[in-house]
């Protein structure tokens, strides 16, 4: 399995076709398999890379990440692979890493894929709950966590219309580490707010949002077509926050069109 020492922790990471590059970033609590049903259409045209962010997954890792720390990692990883400027897709919280690689490295990134996040850091309310789930994996594991987050995670209809899709969702959610699950969430608490970084975003930006996303609605998305001077907004009809999963095939065509005019 390919992975890198990067700022003293291993990042593991899939690669897949030829071509410019292309970065996805997963969301939390989940790791690379969320962008399987996208990898093969992009890696018809793309050098498409999928990491584990650090402690996710097959990542290994000893110490805290910060939102920072984070992205330094996605941009290292790149840097070794010889693969910047990249395209950089980010769902939820990979959303967040993608937003704080711009903000540290813009010159390195030459389109963006900004799926179901937003720009706003946690409210006061939101960090609480962060607090709260942090207690939560420490008391009873990943299961309880993952058993937490699932009802919001998918479209209403898909629990039943895609119940092995679900079923997937939660064992990705649950296997992850009591570690990884801390940190990140303490990552996305204290992670600062991008909302006045979106005005100086100057790449092509692809916004996409799933209709019945409970977590980030499209109005958010609405709110980031409005802000990001050369972006475009596409609704995925009859998927929730995890639309990766949901509308593997959706997605897939949204990212390679996008791709293919902007990049
Ligand atoms: C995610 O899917 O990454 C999370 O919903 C992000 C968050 O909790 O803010």
């Amino acid at each position: 399995m390919p992975e890198k020492t990067i700022n003293g922790s291993t990042i593991h990471y899939i690669e897949a076709g030829q071509g410019k590059p292309v970065v996805l970033v997963h969301g939390f609590p989940l790791d690379g398999r969320i962008w399987a049903g996208q990898i093969k259409r992009l890696a018809e045209r793309y050098r498409v890379i999928v990491p584990d962010l650090h402690g996710f997954g097959s990542s290994r890792a000893a110490d805290p990440s910060s939102m920072q720390s984070m992205a330094s990692d996605m941009h290292e990883l790149c840097a070794q692979l010889n693969a910047l400027p990249a395209a950089v897709g980010g769902l939820s919280m990979g959303g967040y890493v993608a937003m704080q690689w711009y903000r540290d490295y813009r010159a390195d990134i030459a389109a963006l894929m900004l799926l179901d996040t937003r720009a706003q850091a946690d409210t006061l309310q939101g960090k609480a709950g962060r607090d709260q789930m942090v207690k939560l994996v420490e008391s009873q594991g990943t299961r309880a966590v993952a058993d937490a987050l699932m009802e919001k995670m998918l479209a209403p209809e898909n629990f039943v219309a895609k119940g092995e899709v679900a079923r997937q969702l939660h064992q990705i959610m649950a296997s992850q580490s009591v570690d990884a699950i801390r940190w990140s969430l303490v990552a996305m608490r204290d992670r600062l707010d991008s909302g006045a970084l979106l005005a100086s975003i100057s790449c092509p930006t692809l916004l996409l949002f799933g209709q019945y996303d409970a977590i980030t609605p499209p109005s958010i998305g609405e709110q980031l077509q409005s802000a990001i001077a050369r972006s475009q907004l596409q609704v995925i009809a009859d998927a929730g926050h995890i639309t990766t999963m949901e509308k593997p095939h959706d997605v897939a065509q949204a990212l390679r069109d996008f791709l293919d005019a902007s990049y």
